[in-house]
């Protein structure tokens, strides 16, 4: 695992997100990430404390977190993490 890459942290081990579709959003990111060569990485992960507010998701290094990602949210969150991440951002969206 490259330290340079933006990691993106996808809750597919929780109690609930996975009830509301976030392992299918995970393969969706997967594959957008595979076919646009973006310098992040796909994790899956356990509950990132956002249950009611799942499928979430947290972008990593700047801890960015993602509520009720679906399809539309998944190319904001991406094209983010394709961008220079040294700016002062937003916590939540
Ligand atoms: S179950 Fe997904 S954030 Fe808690």
């Amino acid at each position: 695992m490259s330290k340079d890459k933006n990691r993106l942290l996808v809750c597919t081990r929780g109690k609930h997100c996975p009830k509301n579709g976030s392992l299918k959003i995970f393969e969706h990111l997967e594959k957008e990430v595979s076919l646009r060569e973006t310098e992040i990485e796909v994790v899956p992960s356990k509950c990132l404390g956002m249950c009611k507010h799942g499928p979430a998701a947290v972008l990593l290094p700047e801890k960015k977190k993602y509520r009720e990602v679906d399809k539309e949210k998944c190319k904001k969150i991406l094209s983010r993490a394709s961008k220079s991440s040294g700016k002062k951002k937003k916590k939540h969206d």
